[in-house]
């Protein structure tokens, strides 16, 4: 399954300018191609979230196409999952019927779901979990969750939303391992929204690059390191500078937000660590 987006504008109507509206897209284009793992990397309000969501067909697009396997998006459909920043989890369920639930939706037998919940709970390393309540579980619990309630359908497309942003450094280490084991067994073309440039390099076979002019590709790098991944290696290093340099360009050295700012103190403190290194 492949995700083309073609030409995409988008813009919203501003509130309380009734006649103006906000162009966020201008003419994005880019590809995935079948089972490939794309990150999409750049300043904070650039325009990735409104990308996935439309590319989800949870919202339209002014003109342009988005083509996902030969077929054009419409609406949402149960071949194309989403993982939500903020886990979007169903707390009045336990984490089994959390997980099991989309199959619940496309009526997949009981037995077959209690298997395949086996299966993926196992995957995380949550079969403990599987009678919690999620305001019982830590961050990296509901993140691991939310990834498997996405899998679960074995859905062709994964689109995730900085899906490791609301965890801690060596939590985030820890997921992006699991995430890794997970994603290439099953091979699912995905792509994923992230302001970490080393989760990026560590993740990715390609990383694209927005600007802040209407959603601009400022660059599309292939990241040709075999895996897993050595990130003491001098080429994953290369990766994580340029990619650097690149966000740097995209925020033009203002900060707007407090996301930009992690991306500049994450700049900064490369920049140091290397110096150190020298
Ligand atoms: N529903 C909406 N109505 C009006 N403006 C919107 C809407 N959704 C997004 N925007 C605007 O579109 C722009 C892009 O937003 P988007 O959420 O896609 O950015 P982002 O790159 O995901 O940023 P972040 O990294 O902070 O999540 C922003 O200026 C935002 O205010
Ligand atoms: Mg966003």
């Amino acid at each position: 399954m492949s995700i083309i987006v073609d030409h995409v504008t988008k813009s919203f109507s501003e509130r309380n300018r009734r006649r103006q509206s906000k162009l966020v897209l201008k003419d994005v284009c880019f590809e995935v191609p079948d089972g490939e793992f794309v990150s999409l990397l750049g300043p904070s309000g650039c325009g990735k979230s409104t990308t996935l969501t439309i590319i989800a067909g949870f919202q339209g697009r002014d003109s342009g196409d988005v083509i996902v396997n030969g077929r054009t998006v419409t609406r949402p459909g149960p071949d194309r999952a989403f993982v939500f920043q903020d886990y979007a989890l169903l707390p009045w369920m336990k984490v089994g019927e959390n997980i099991t639930y989309p199959m619940k939706m496309q009526r997949v037998p009981k037995e077959e779901r209690e298997k395949r919940l086996d299966e993926l709970l196992s995957l995380a390393q949550l079969q403990e979990c599987r009678d919690q309540y999620i305001n019982e579980l830590s961050g990296g619990m509901k993140q691991r969750v939310a990834l498997l309630r996405a899998i679960a359908c074995d859905p062709e497309v994964l689109l995730m939303d900085e899906p490791l942003g609301a965890v801690d450094f060596q939590m985030r280490k820890l997921l992006q391992l699991q995430l890794e084991s997970i994603l290439m067994q099953k091979k699912v073309t995905t792509l994923m929204v992230t302001h970490d440039v080393d989760e990026a390099v560590y993740l990715s076979d390609r990383v694209i690059v927005m600007g802040r002019d209407h959603g601009n590709i400022l660059a599309d790098v292939a990241i040709e390191l075999d895996r897993p991944r050595d990130r003491t290696s001098e080429k994953y290093h290369g990766y994580c500078d340029q990619l650097t340099e690149l966000l740097k360009t995209a925020l033009s050295g203002e900060v707007f937000t407090k996301e930009d700012e992690d991306i500049m103190n994450f700049i900064k403190n490369a920049e140091i660590e290397s110096r150190r290194h020298c």
